[in-house]
This record gives C-alpha cells, sequence and structure tokens, in this order.
C-alpha cells in the first residue's frame, strides 16, 4: 500500500515510533528456531511501552480494522498475546537486519515510519518457499499487510539510513496459532 499514509498520519505515526524508540532496546542474536538467521537491530513490544504512546490507537482503530477487513476479506481479530500484538523495529546501523522467519499470526501489518536511503527492503518469498526472491523497496508512509505465518519474509541488511517499522499482529476467526519462542526471545 504505497503512500497509505498522509503526511498527516506520518507525522502522528512518527510521534509513535519515537516513543516506541526510546524504550527500544539493542538486539544481536542469532535464532535458531528460525534456521539460525540473524537479528541486528533494536526493539521493544508495545507492552513495554506507557500506553500513551499510542500504539495500542493504531491496533484498535477502526481505520486499521476496516483497511484489514477489505485486504484480507475477513474480520481481523486482535491478538490477546502480550508481546507479538504490536511491536517496533528500528535498523539503524550498518548491516542491521531482520532475518527470515515467518510469523506466529496470520497477519502482519506494517507501517513504515523510516525508511533507509540504501538496503532495508522486505524480502520475501512469492511462492510460499524457503526462497526469498520476492523484493519489496518501501518508502515511509507506505505500509503493507502479509500472511506473514505462511510466507517466509526478512528485511534486507541496511547499508545507509533507518528503517523504523510498527509492526500489528491479528488473527482470523477460529484459526489456531501454535505460539513458538522466537516473538518472546527477541521482544522480551
Ligand atoms: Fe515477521
Amino acid at each position: 500500500m504505497r503512500g497509505l499514509l498522509t503526511v498527516k498520519a506520518l507525522a502522528a505515526i512518527r510521534q509513535v515510533a519515537d516513543c516506541a524508540r526510546a524504550a527500544a532496546v539493542r538486539r544481536d542474536l542469532i535464532m535458531a528456531g528460525t534456521g539460525f538467521t540473524p537479528r541486528s537491530m533494536s526493539v521493544v513490544s508495545a507492552q513495554k511501552l506507557p500506553v500513551d504512546c499510542g500504539m495500542g490507537d493504531i491496533y484498535g482503530s477502526k481505520w486499521t480494522h476496516g483497511l484489514l477487513a477489505a485486504v484480507t476479506g475477513q474480520r481481523p481479530q486482535e491478538v490477546r498475546h502480550s508481546v507479538e500484538w504490536g511491536v517496533a523495529n528500528f535498523l539503524e546501523a550498518r548491516g542491521d537486519t531482520h532475518g527470515a522467519h515467518r510469523d506466529d499470526y496470520p497477519i502482519a501489518f506494517v507501517l513504515i515510519v523510516r525508511a533507509p536511503n540504501i538496503g532495508g527492503e522486505v524480502l520475501y518469498s512469492p511462492t510460499n518457499s524457503d526462497e526469498l526472491s520476492g523484493v519489496l523497496s518501501l518508502a515511509a508512509g507506505d505500509a503493507y499487510a502479509m500472511r506473514a505465518d505462511r510466507i517466509l519474509h526478512a528485511v534486507a541488511p541496511v547499508s545507509d539510513g533507518t528503517r523504523a517499522a510498527l509492526v500489528f499482529a491479528y488473527n482470523f476467526a477460529g484459526n489456531e496459532v501454535q505460539i513458538t519462542p522466537s516473538a518472546s526471545m527477541l521482544y522480551e
């Protein structure tokens, strides 16, 4: 969804991201549960933020729910998992990357708050395989929704600039989710 956020909306969402950045912590680890892929970035889960940061307002808004219902054809269900419902990721240093993985929950809704000058593309598998042949270059104010429990995805290393993203997870009615430890290892 290119240019989804208006200038005004992007400014408001940047305030949310800046609030999240103040509480973010550095992670440099290899995630065994996702095929030993790297996580090099600063992160925070929304549960660790003051309510007035506004992550919950975005998550629960009619705008977000309506948008995701239109995109997926199903009514999105909010996730009660304390870590996974909302997170913020900041790829800031040269080489920062979010290695290949699948999410626990089916819908990932990602708002691109800041985009780097070089690198930081979304890599994904359009064929539902383990090959990351899809490349999506995104600008600040863009957004995407992904069937993130099925599609292998990653964020390419950042070479110059900062990539800041707010990530929200939703479920579908009746869909049973197996919670893996990966998200808790990264965000707790
Ligand atoms: Fe993901």
